[in-house]
Order: C-alpha cells, then structure tokens, then sequence
C-alpha cells in the first residue's frame, strides 16, 4: 500500500537561478500551501484553498503555524571528523590541519569512535535541516563504512568517501597511491549508489597527495563517471604558494587537478577564495563546482570568497554553500547565509535573501547536478522538506511581526537564525527530526 501524507504552512522554493535572472522571477511563494507526498515522492502541492478540495479521502494534512516549507538544505562541504574539534583556537589552515585536524582525525581508526560521531553528526545535520551533504570521511574505509551506515538508517540523500593522502600528514593517516585506489575502489563497490549514497573520491588537497596519488584518483573518476570527487583548493595564500613549489611544472593550483583528470561535473572545489579569471573560465567550461564555505573562510582568515565573481552570467560557475565544519563554526546553512551576506558586503556586493537560499538549496543541488531530484519543492521530486519556524526565539517572534513581504522575512531568518528555527526535517517524506523535547527527537523512518 502506499503511504500518502501531507504538510500545510507557507511554501518557498526556486524555479531558476536567480544570479542569472531577476530573482522574484526565481522565487515561487505560496502563502499557505498544502504538500502532498506519496512514498516520499511529493505528488501534489498548491495553495490550500485548491488542495484541500483534492486531497485523498481521510488525509489531514500536518498544519505548522507560522512557519515555512523550504526544501531541505544541502551543505555542498563538510568534514564529519572534525565535529569533536570545532572551535580550535589560534590557528591558520596549514597550522590548524597540522595542530588539531590530523590529531583528531587519528582516532577514526577505531570503528566504535567512528560510529559515535557518525551519529552525532548526523543528528546535527538534520537538526540544521540539512538532508544532503558532500562530506569527508579520514583516510580509513572503516570511517566510510560509520558514515554511511548511519545515513542509510536515516535514508539521507548523501555523499562522502575516503580521504587520500600519502605525504605531509602523519604516518598513521596515511595511505599510498595503490591503497588509496583500492580502498576506494571497494568502497565504490559496497556504497555507490546504494538507495541514496554516493561515492564521492576524495583526494584531501594537492599538497597531502604525491602526483601518482592523483593519477590514480583520476583513474577511478574516469572509471566512474557517475561518482562524485572533491578536494581543497585556493584556500589559503601560504598553501597556494606550497602547491606551486609542491608540482612546479603545472600552471596554477587547479591545474594540478585537470592534469590528473579531477575537473569535470560533479566535482567540488571547496573554498576557490584565489582563484584567478582563468580558473573561473575551467570552472565553466568543465562543470565543476566551488563551494562557498563563509564561516570557515572566516575563522581560518583564509579570505572572501567572490561570489558575484564566480556567478557571472558570462561564464557562470556552479556554487554550492559549505559550512566546512570542524573550520567551519556551525551546522546550520542559515548562519552559512549569515556569514556570505557579510562576505558580499566585504566585497561592495549584495546578497539578497532570494539568492541566498537559492543557494542553499537549489544552488547546491545544481552544483552537484542533482536538481531534478532534490533542492525543489515541486511535483516528481523527492520530499526532504524543512519546516523553518518564523517565531523561533522571542526576537524573530517579534521581529517577523514587522517583516512586509516573504523576502524581508527570509532575511531575518538567515541573520538571526540557526537551528532553533528548523521546527521538523523530513526525509524521503518521514519525519526523521523534530524539535519536540530537550535535545529535539530523532526518528529512523520504517
Ligand atoms: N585543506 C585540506 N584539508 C582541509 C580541512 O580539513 N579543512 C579545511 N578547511 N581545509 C583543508
Ligand atoms: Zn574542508
């Protein structure tokens, strides 16, 4: 029998890309929609004054007051090791991987480590309303194995893989080119595209990966094309200057990666701060994605990113947004649209709030050429929703009250908010998080 449900509160989603075309022609706006889903595929949705004359006999749709249906938010970078070690003090990149990272990451050669932050990740995820993310496991098969089981239990829509590196890392994070190709090899057999996981190879950066190390990750893209890879680049000016001592005969950092065969769609190049208007133009012409990591990029003082830059109509660059965690400082895509709105002003540019959850969800799911299945509330997709509560903390309560139209109301919520907004996460059509009760409820779907 299917299973059919339905979620009634206001509606927001996009139906193009709004740095391309005048954002309120993006935005579709339904004051008090109703949803309807059937085994976890949306089916139906409309203004609740249409719906509810249609809906199936002896559905009562699940009404959120003062609130808003978005679909789920998708976090296109994250390292799930780092979340024992967010807020490490004093640090720029190289020195902060060196200091805290490698140290924490060790501890993921224990199986039942792996799968105690496995959960909690997690849980912080859907608690930030992130049903998707691109993320980095450590260098050992089993952390994969933690990640991805857990996310099947929740049936998330995610992508992550095994982290490459053999050189400039300690001994015990690393592997070699030969491992690391057959590490991920298994890897792609036992996960990709198992229900909703995806293999994502996952070579760190240039400078922990000899060149044969590289090749190989090339390797294994060209004999997957359907598998995700992703890597650093152009974070950090000191580790620009590295790669370019490191492979003195390529043309620039991003170079490194076309050489071996790395830059192609569904690629994602987390951060891209440095990047020059050729590297821009590779971008373009190949499909891959940068993905914009602003809280990160702040509190690594690695640099502001150019987004208006990467997004012109000429060449356009698919972006995706990133928290970056553990450099990154939240889970939540809200405080991410925060942190990138004063990103933009440090620029001279605006962000407006149409393109900032574009980004957060139909954007990051262009960036990873998944947009005809999730990052849209429409027909045919699948139902990873968010409820976005708009009287969240006793400010936003008072502060929505005096917001004129449904942008201005977005706005807010992207500045003051975070995690207390998202009121329930649905996966595939299951309620899987609701903020009911001290540390929220958690739900495996049946
Ligand atoms: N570059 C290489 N590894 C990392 C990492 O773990 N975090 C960030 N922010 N940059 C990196
Ligand atoms: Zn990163």
């Amino acid at each position: 029998m299917s299973k059919v449900k339905a979620l009634r509160a206001d509606l927001v989603t996009f139906s193009a890309d709004p740095f391309l075309k005048e954002p309120a022609e993006c935005l579709q706006f339904i004051p008090d929609a109703i949803v309807v889903i059937k085994d976890g595929v949306i089916a139906d949705l409309g203004p609740s004054s249409e719906l509810l004359k249609r809906l199936p006999d002896g559905i009562v749709p699940e009404h959120y007051s003062d609130a808003i249906i978005s679909a789920g938010f998708i976090d296109t970078h994250v390292h799930y090791p780092q979340t024992e070690m967010i807020g490490a003090y004093g640090e720029q990149l190289l020195e902060w991987l060196n200091t805290y990272t490698f140290v924490a990451e060790q501890n993921f050669a224990s199986v039942e480590h792996a799968e105690r932050i496995a959960k909690v990740f997690l849980r912080e995820l859907l608690r930030a309303g992130t049903t998707t993310a691109v993320v980095y496991c450590t260098v050992h098969p089993q952390s994969v194995d933690a990640f991805f089981g857990e996310s099947s239990r929740f049936n998330t829509r995610m992508i992550a893989g095994k982290v490459l590196m053999d050189r400039n890392a300690p001994e015990a994070l690393l592997d070699t080119a030969q491992r690391g190709y057959d590490e991920s090899a298994a890897l792609i057999q036992r996960w990709h595209n198992q229900g909703r996981q995806h293999y994502c190879i996952t070579p760190r950066f240039a400078p922990t990966s000899t060149e044969a190390q590289l090749e190989v990750c090339g390797a294994l893209a060209g004999e997957h094309p359907d598998a995700f890879i992703q890597t650093h680049l152009c974070e950090n000016k000191d580790e620009i200057k590295w790669v370019l001592e490191l492979f003195p005969e390529r043309k620039s950092y991003l170079d490194v990666y076309a050489h071996a065969g790395l830059v192609r769609d569904r690629s994602v190049f987390g951060h891209g701060i440095h990047l020059t208007e050729a590297d821009f133009c590779t971008c373009h012409q190949t499909g891959a994605a940068l993905a914009h990591c602003p809280t990160s990029n702040f509190f690594l003082g690695s640099g502001l990113f150019r987004l208006f830059d990467a997004k012109n109509p000429k060449r356009p660059v698919r972006v995706g947004l990133g928290t970056d965690l553990g450099a990154g400082t939240s889970f939540s895509q809200l405080q991410s649209l925060n942190e990138a709105y004063k990103v933009a002003q440090m620029n001279q540019t605006k962000l407006n709030a149409i393109q900032a959850y574009y980004l957060a969800t139909r954007g990051s799911a262009e960036a990873l050429c998944l947009e005809d299945r999730i990052g849209t509330v429409a027909k045919g997709y699948e139902a990873d929703l968010v409820i976005l509560d708009k009287k969240a903390t006793p400010l936003l309560a008072v502060r929505s009250e005096f917001c004129k139209d449904i942008v201005e109301q977005l706005f807010v919520l992207m500045i003051l908010g975070d995690d207390r907004v998202i009121k329930a996460t649905y996966v595939a059509g299951e309620k899987v998080y609701s903020r009911e009760g001290a540390a929220g409820t958690f739900t495996y779907p049946e």
